[in-house]
């Protein structure tokens, strides 16, 4: 599908022709349409401005809009960029429906104050290119899943300026990267190997400048990445360590994202129930693909972005490593593999800490669809924070509120790190039965490989799939990440 085009107006014309012309209005509230709309005041006192509620009405024949979709966001004092995101869902959706080539927006000044112009824009553009994303691409005959949706939206801001500009144009490219992010988690598992995502990392290196390293199988081997090749022992398919980073610079950041392209767990197998959806498993991954892709917006950065993608599949096979195996890392630590299906903190573990040593970064951030307990504690609604930093992570904090894609913080102490100890190893990849707290645990073994680097883990097990319909996100794959780490950056650079 061509990418969704805005085209920001910052004087709106007396009557400007178009198929449909949204508007959006508070609960409660009279909505504010441009001078001249014809709207019969029947229809506008019909409209309630309740959130997720709408109304379409017909324009006069002749200039001047054809139709006009009213769209509400809910009280006033509720309002913010998720909402805002959600309506421009909406309304993206209805135009859809309706079958038409493009809309236009009419913001409402009273909007642009509460929300602010930037962040209007931003989610403006966001709603509607997230809820463009399709997922049912590969069903045949299906006429509803070819139809390819408006393709252009005019917007109307009064006096606008370089913020709104600036707005929908990051939005559109910030939410463009996250439905790319979600279609590779989307991605079923055979079309999605380890190579498959080298080459994906190479294409975007490619297309923007960046420079992509792909460590093979025998390189991994030399530098004694044990842990990660454990894990790829049972698969068929090898593994590889994928590494893109932007311009270089003195101070870098790192990032890295788990890449298992598929996991059954290994010799611990999981139930057959849900077990399809292990293909999203690579999400961490994905979203640092998501992220590479989208960075030339970011314009020049202070500091150099480290991208790293540790991928495998974690399969059973007859070469699998099994439970009670020893491992040992990139660091040197030794690691009872007490379950096979621990698995993505044993890639992360190699990962994090060559990371560490290779580019020796300011600061570190690792997204992993870790633990099925995070979905125990948190739900699909947010995602678990846990780091040694406390800049840091309130910087990932104000980057979750500002992007819709919050995160919760969780305790490290000493005693969680103390439970990761092993009786005939270093490390253990999982902590006694009873002890609980199993997104802890996962980040605790993590934090014995990163040294003293200050670093923050981000669990998306529960926000990479499953949650609940925001009008942007339907079903599947989610995409998180991509939009928080562009805003996590982009704040880091201005200050
Ligand atoms: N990829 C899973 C975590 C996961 C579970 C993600 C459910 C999404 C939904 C991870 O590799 C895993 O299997 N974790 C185990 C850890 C346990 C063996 C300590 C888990 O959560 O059960
Ligand atoms: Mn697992
Ligand atoms: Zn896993």
């Amino acid at each position: 599908m061509p990418p969704l085009r805005f085209s920001p107006h910052d004087t709106i014309p007396k009557r400007f022709r178009t198929p449909l012309l949204v508007a959006f209005g508070f609960e409660g509230e009279a909505p504010d349409l441009p001078s001249g709309t014809d709207l019969p005041e029947r229809a506008r006192k019909d409209f309630d401005g309740k959130a997720r509620s709408a109304l379409l009405g017909y324009g006069a024949a002749g200039d001047g809009p054809e139709r006009i979709l009213l769209v509400g966001l809910g009280k006033k004092a509720k309002v913010g960029p998720e909402e805002i995101r959600r309506a421009s869902a909406g309304a993206f959706h209805r135009a859809r429906e309706l079958k038409l080539p493009g809309y236009a927006v009419h913001l409402d000044p009273a909007l642009a104050e509460q929300v602010s112009r930037r962040p209007l824009a931003l989610a403006l553009a966001e709603g509607a290119v997230l809820a463009s994303h399709r997922i049912g691409l590969f069903r045949t005959g299906k006429e509803s899943d070819k139809e390819e949706g408006p393709g252009a939206v005019d917007v109307f801001l009064e006096k606008g300026g370089a913020a709104f500009r600036d707005g929908l144009e990051a939005g559109r490219v910030g939410a463009e990267a996250q439905n790319y992010a979600r279609s590779l988690a989307n991605r079923p598992a055979n079309t999605k190997t380890p190579a498959f995502l080298a080459s994906e990392a190479k294409r975007i290196a490619r297309e923007t400048g960046a420079r992509c390293q792909v460590l093979l199988e025998a390189d991994l081997k030399r530098l004694g990445m044990g842990a990660l090749l454990g894990v790829a022992k049972g698969s068929d398919e090898p593994p590889r360590l994928i590494v893109l980073r932007s311009r270089p610079a003195k101070e870098r950041v790192a990032i890295v994202g788990k890449g298992i392209t598929f996991d059954s767990g290994g010799i611990s197998l999981k139930p057959p129930k849900g077990m399809e959806e292990m293909k999203y498993d690579m999400s961490g991954g994905g979203a640092i693909l998501g992220l590479f892709s989208a960075l030339p917006s970011l314009g020049r950065l202070p500091f150099e972005v480290v991208g790293v993608i540790p991928a495998t599949e974690n399969l059973p096979g007859g070469g699998a490593q099994k439970p009670g195996d020893l491992v040992t890392a990139f660091n040197g630590k030794t690691i009872e593999v007490l379950n096979t299906d621990a698995e993505g903190r044993l890639i992360l573990a190699d990962a994090l800490a060559w990371t560490v040593k290779e580019f020796a970064p300011k600061v570190m951030v690792d997204l992993a669809t870790l633990t099925g307990a995070v979905i125990v504690a948190l739900g699909h609604e947010a995602s678990g924070l846990i780091g040694t930093d406390r800049r840091l992570v309130d910087d990932l904090r104000a980057a979750g509120e500002a992007t819709g894609e919050r995160l919760w913080e969780l305790p490290l102490w000493d005693e969680h790190r103390e439970q990761m100890k092993g009786e005939v190893a270093d490390l253990k990849n999982i902590n006694g039965a009873g002890e609980g707290g199993g997104t802890i645990a996962g980040a605790a073994f993590l934090s014995h490989f990163v040294g003293d680097t200050p670093w923050a883990h981000l669990d998306i097990a529960g926000t990479a799939w499953g949650g609940r319909d925001r009008g942007y996100y339907k079903k599947g794959a989610s995409g998180v990440g991509v939009r928080l780490l562009l805003e996590f950056l982009r704040a880091r650079a201005a200050r």
